[in-house]
């Protein structure tokens, strides 16, 4: 097993890892330790089922099986399908997934730790890959900010609302997704978590709000609220902050969520076919602290 770090902020590359079987506990502590120190790690020339994906993803937490989505594969409701194919008519996959910047499950109770993701078909032109999937660093934007304003923000607590992202897409992506009703809003109250967390990997301190769910610093007034709100959204996706990782087809795409926020670049056309799947892993195993 061969580690390459990437120059840039985040990414690393781990190879000589065959992602079907299973491995070695050295060999576990050191894909965690990649992804504490690097935060995106690619798995690349990987040949898998949904089952040996789920397998893999599983040996992080638990699996989250979102009850609401149709695009799952066949048996295995913890393997997700993203894809805009169409094939009798019918969708493949979730189209839209991720197509703004966003951390997952922050608007869940207990959050995400982690995201696998398996690339089985990435578009292209002219010889160039599309469907980037772009990611900013939250440790680094965490140590960035001016510190009065992590000595003031320290202790408070931000409300994340998975309706934001939802409506974002309807409103401003021309998503055909009809508006969450009542009851899918009731099964999904906000819920609120630490402006910062102690990385479970780490043991550092992170940013954790993300512009597509967090909605209000609480302990804000509205007007003081909404304005940090602005500036951290702008600040955590400072340029020296970002990565765009550029698909190739059999990667494995692992990323830790605590510590980044991503945005699925929907940069390709109907015709130009991707197909990913994909498993969430949630923080039950790595749990952040507060
Ligand atoms: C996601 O947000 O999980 C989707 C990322 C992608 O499709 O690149």
């Amino acid at each position: 097993m061969q580690v390459t770090r990437g120059g840039e902020t985040l990414g690393a590359t781990i190879e000589g890892l065959d992602l079907s079987r299973p491995f070695s506990p050295d060999e576990f502590d050191a894909v965690v330790r990649t992804l504490g120190e690097r935060g995106v790690v690619r798995f690349p020339a990987q040949e898998l089922t949904g089952r040996q994906l789920a397998d893999f993803s599983a040996r992080f937490g638990e699996l989250e099986i979102n009850v609401a989505n149709a695009y799952q594969e066949p048996g295995i409701p913890e393997v997700m399908i993203l894809s805009n194919m169409i094939e009798n008519g019918r969708p493949v996959g979730l189209a839209d997934a991720g197509q703004d910047w966003h951390t997952d499950m922050s608007y869940s109770g207990t959050i995400a730790f982690a995201n696998v993701l398996y690339g089985i078909k990435i578009p292209s032109r002219g010889g160039r890959t599309l469907g980037a999937t772009e990611f900013s660093n939250m440790h680094a934007a965490y140590e960035g900010l001016p510190a009065e304003m992590k000595r003031d923000l320290e202790g408070m607590t931000v409300l994340h609302d998975f309706n934001k992202f939802w409506e974002m897409m309807r409103r401003e992506k021309g998503s055909r997704r009809p508006p969450l009703t009542e009851a899918q809003r009731k099964a999904k109250p906000p819920v609120s978590h630490p402006i910062f967390l102690t990385h479970p990997i780490t043991r550092r301190r992170v940013l954790y709000a993300n512009p597509g769910y967090a909605v209000r610093i609480n302990e804000l007034p509205q007007k003081e609220s909404a304005q940090t709100l602005a500036y951290l959204f702008e600040h955590q996706l400072g340029p020296e902050y970002r990565y765009a990782f550029h698909w190739q087809e059999g990667d494995v795409l692992m990323w830790e969520d605590i510590g980044t926020i991503h945005n699925a670049v929907a940069d390709y056309g109907p015709d130009e076919h991707r197909l990913i799947k994909r498993c969430q892993v949630m923080a039950t195993r790595f749990h952040e602290e507060g």
